[in-house]
């Protein structure tokens, strides 16, 4: 079924798909729709051979307001638990290939956790990160207390959740929440950048290596460390570990096949 809320292109750049949030009267506020259909367009996108990294994005103004407030607001304890949005939140982070967010405007509430879910955050100068659950009453519930705390630290995470308080892309950008920040016109190409410069590795490379530094986010130091080892001994099963190192020793580029 045709996406409502969101626009999928599978070869937006060589080997790199777009996901883009296209509510815009709403700034992107993410309903379960919308969400179900992120979701369902990253599994699709996740077993494309033809695609070796994502980007999603939202619009100049907004990349997302947070979740539906209107949606939300005269649901129950019980209704939330029973609509159990957080299995659609899991699987968006199940994804296993490279997935970057591309950021203008506003990031608050849902919208700020989903691109934190995201590998890497690439923001134009007007990007705003927030957290203002606060403000109506509620809290971060997609990973915000904990993304966010592990990302800038313990006193400005309590601070941007506590006062609901934004902090600027140049903050984000300061405190490492961010990879990036360009000019607002050149956002989404250089997250096509990036995104374009992790599709010329090893797929199979990539899907291992992002999964261990998520690992790090997970686990202590020494589990972390056989985690990682098991991953790079498993790198050497692969043809593209054979064809890497083959093309250093023979001064050509390498041709990954992603086996
Ligand atoms: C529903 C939203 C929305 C949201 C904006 N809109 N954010 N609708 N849910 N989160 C709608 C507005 O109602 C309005 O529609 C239209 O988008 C434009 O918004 P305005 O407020 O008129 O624009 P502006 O004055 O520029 O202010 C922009 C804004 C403000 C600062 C982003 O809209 C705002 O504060 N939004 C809410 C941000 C927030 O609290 N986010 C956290 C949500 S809770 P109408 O039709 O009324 O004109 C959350 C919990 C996550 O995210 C938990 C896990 C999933």
């Amino acid at each position: 079924m045709t996406p409502e809320f969101i626009l999928v292109t599978p070869q937006a750049r060589p080997r790199v798909a777009l996901i883009q949030l296209n509510r815009p009267k709403e700034l992107n506020a993410l309903n379960l729709q919308l969400m179900q259909e992120v979701a369902a367009a990253l599994r699709q996108l996740d077993q494309d051979p033809e695609v070796r990294a994502i980007v999603l994005a939202g619009s100049e103004r907004a990349f997302a307001a947070g979740a539906d407030i209107k949606q939300m607001a005269g649901r129950t304890a019980i209704d939330m638990l029973l609509i159990d949005q957080f299995t659609i939140w899991d699987s968006i982070r199940r994804t296993t290939k490279p997935l970057i967010a591309a950021v203008s405007g506003f990031a608050l509430g849902g919208g700020c956790e989903l691109a934190m879910t995201c590998d890497m955050i690439v923001a134009s100068e007007t990007a705003q990160f927030g957290q203002p659950e606060i403000r109506i009453g509620t809290m971060p519930g997609a990973g915000g207390t904990q993304r966010l705390t592990r990302a800038i630290g313990k006193a400005r995470a309590m601070e941007m959740v506590l006062t609901g308080q934004s902090i600027s892309a140049a903050e984000a950008a300061q405190h490492g929440l961010v990879n990036r920040v360009v000019p607002v016109g050149q956002f989404l190409e250089e997250a096509f950048r990036l995104a374009g410069s992790v599709a010329q590795m090893s797929p199979v490379a990539a899907r291992l290596a992002k999964e261990s530094v998520n690992r790090a986010f997970e686990t202590h130091l020494d589990e972390g460390l056989h985690f990682e080892r098991k991953n790079f001994y498993l790198t050497f099963a692969s043809d593209d570990q054979k064809e890497g190192m083959a093309a250093f020793v023979e001064k050509r580029p390498a041709d990954f096949k992603g086996r």
